[in-house]
This record gives structure tokens, sequence and C-alpha cells, in this order.
């Protein structure tokens, strides 16, 4: 009888795309009642990008991925699976952004599709593409994070408008026969108890468009913002605590910890609890803000443009988001150094 090889999930390359467009705090400062200092001191963010009217969430995906299937050196015909993960798709309801961006990059006939858990929706994919791979079903996966969150932004909300940005990552999941390659272990999970913390309320069964809708701005995201703050943290802690004992990894042997951006004081609380250094601790929030299902590939990608990333170095994703969802991932670079 002969034995089936196992195959691991591996992680390949990355990419990223970022809008020309800056929005400043200063720009800000000109919009509604807030300053720079409130702004850096409250959330550590300076300035976001914003996409251009033309411009949509498909279009960073796919600029994204272009440049995370290059990258891998696979050829985008191996590609075997598109997955995309947003909150803010080109279309309400269909087709799903995935579909979309796979005719920009010209991969037909490949399985595609979305899935929506905000800011936790990257690392989410990571373990849907694990599971493909792993169970031999597919073997080259395109996961991509986009977001362009303006689009459901109200920027007359003061508490909302100044944290969050638009953007893309990507990257390219293969399969790999080398142990040492594969992810070492993904946590994702959920409560929806908490779905009215992080909501936009329209469109949707509930709130089908209408006047009511456009008068109450229903279609803008709302936010608990100081009850999704001390629950991020206390989650984001935990998340990574279990994940480290159960893998016996201690958190000084992680070259990487790679959390959501989404405030500078969560991440600075949630490192601290970890007692990690400040050179483990990626930070992105402060030129980018919160780029939701983006945030955490545009970090590595980050990090891997600067040649702070190398192949085999460890990586620790953590992400909590709107749902409310949060996840972890403990996986090693197996892509090429800068
Ligand atoms: N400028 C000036 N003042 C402001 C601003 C602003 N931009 N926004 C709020 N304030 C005021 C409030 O009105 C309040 O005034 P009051 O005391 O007179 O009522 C005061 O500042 C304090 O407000 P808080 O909400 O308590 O401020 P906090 O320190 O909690 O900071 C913030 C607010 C930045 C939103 C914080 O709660 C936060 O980051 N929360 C987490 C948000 C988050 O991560 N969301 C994303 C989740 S991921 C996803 O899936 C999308």
């Amino acid at each position: 009888m002969s034995k089936i090889k196992p195959v691991y999930a591996s992680f390949r390359s990355i990419g990223a795309y970022v809008p020309e467009k800056i929005l400043s705090n200063t720009d800000l400062e000109k919009m509604v009642d807030t300053t720079d200092e409130w702004i850096v001191k409250r959330t550590g963010i300076s300035e976001r990008h914003i996409a251009a009217e033309n411009e949509y969430t498909s279009d960073m995906g796919a600029k994204a991925a272009e440049l995370a299937i290059k990258r891998s050196g696979i050829p985008k015909e191996d590609i075997d699976l598109v997955l995309c993960a947003t909150v803010t798709p080109d279309y309400f309801n269909m087709p799903s952004t995935a579909c979309v961006i796979s005719d920009k990059l010209a991969i037909h006939n490949v399985q595609a599709f979305d899935i929506s858990a905000a800011c936790s929706g990257f690392v989410y994919l990571l373990s849907v593409a694990k599971a493909f791979i792993e169970s031999g079903m597919k073997k080259n996966v395109l996961v991509i994070g986009a977001e362009k969150f303006s689009s459901i932004v109200d920027y007359t909300d003061r508490s909302t408008c100044i944290l969050f940005g638009d953007g893309a990552g990507a990257a390219v999941i293969s399969a790999s026969e080398k142990k040492e390659e594969g992810f070492i272990d993904i946590h994702a999970s959920a409560d929806g108890s908490y779905a009215d913390f992080l909501v936009t309320p329209a469109p949707g069964s509930i709130h089908p468009v209408s006047q009511k809708v456009i008068d109450e701005g229903l279609n803008f995201v709302q936010m608990k913002g100081n009850e999704t703050f001390k629950l991020a943290v206390k989650t984001l802690t935990k998340d990574v605590k279990e994940i480290l004992a159960k893998n016996e990894i201690d958190s000084n042997d992680i070259p990487h910890f790679i959390p959501h951006q989404a405030n500078y004081r969560i991440i600075k609380a949630v490192g601290d609890a970890l007692k990690m250094k400040e050179e483990q601790v990626v930070l992105t929030v402060h030129k980018y803000g919160n780029t939701s299902a983006a945030s955490i590939p545009m970090a590595i990608n980050d990090i891997w443009e600067s040649g702070r990333l190398q192949n085999g170095e460890l990586m620790l994703l953590d992400t909590f988001g709107g749902g409310l969802t949060w996840a972890s991932a403990l996986l090693p670079f197996a892509g090429k150094s800068v």
C-alpha cells in the first residue's frame, strides 16, 4: 500500500498596496472637532491613506495580489483558489470581490470567494487556506485582505473617522512537503453576543437601502470605542498566551509579533502584558491607521520590504475585529528574503 505524504501550508510570499492620497491628522482637524495631539495621544495614528474615488477594494486587492504572486515565483496559472477578506466589498453582495480580483488578474476558472470577519479576516483566511491545502484539495492559495474603509466612514463623526484607512495586502500560501515550512498553529474564534460593538447597520436584510438609511447614516460604521478597546486588549493577550503555551514557545523567541493595527495603546498594552520587547512588535498604525482585514498583511509586507523579515523566521499574528471575531497564528515565513 502506498503511503500518502503529508503536505503543509506554507507562507510563500507577501505583497501590499497603499493608495497614494494621504489624510493627515491636520487634514482631519479641518473636517471635525479634533486635534493632531488628541489623535496621536489616544491612538498613535498620524496619517492614513485614502483610495481615490474611482479606486475600489478590488483594484487595491489586485495590486497587492500581483506583487505577492510575482514574489512567490509561482506562475499565476498554478493558483487554484482565490480568497478575499473584506467588509468593504466592491458590491453588496454579488459578485464577490474575490471574483472581481480574479478577473483583474486574469485568473479564470478557479474557485473564488469572500469572507467577512472584519479585522480578523486575513488570519481567518489563513486557516481556510491551511484546511484546503492540508486536506489535499488545493495547492496554491491566493489570500487577500483589502479594504476601502473610507467608503463606510462618516467623515463628520470624530470618534470613528480618525481611526480608519484604506489599503490591501496579499499572500500566496502553498503546499510544502517540508514540515519546518508549515504553519505551526492557528486559533480563530468569535462571539456574536458582542455584535453591537462594531456594526455597519445598512444595507442589509434588516435595513435595505431606503431614504431612512440615508437620513440616519445607517450605511456608516458605528463603534462602541471604549468597550471595544477593553475587550480587544483582553482577547488579544489571552489568545497569544494560549497559542504560545499550547505550542510550548516562549514570547521571547518570537522575532516578529504582528498584531492588528487598530490603536497604538492597544498594541502597547498587549505587548507589555506579553513581556514583548519593542523590537519584537511590528508597528504600522502611525502611518496607515486601521485598515481592517488589510492591516496584518500590510504590516508583514512592511517588515519584508525593509529586509527585517527573513526566510524561516517565526511570525506571531494576533487580531480582533467586528463580529466580534479574533484569531492568532504562529507560522514561519517560508518565502525568499529581500
Ligand atoms: N478628537 C477629540 N476628542 C474626541 C475624539 C476626537 N477625534 N473622539 C472622541 N473624543 C472625545 C469623546 O467625545 C470624549 O469626550 P467626553 O469625555 O467629553 O465625552 C472623550 O474624547 C473620550 O472619549 P473616549 O471614547 O472615552 O476615548 P478613548 O480614550 O476610549 O479613545 C478610541 C477613543 C480611540 C476610539 C478608543 O476607544 C479605541 O481605539 N477603541 C478601539 C477601537 C477599535 O480598535 N476599533 C476597531 C476594531 S477592529 C474592526 O473590526 C474594524
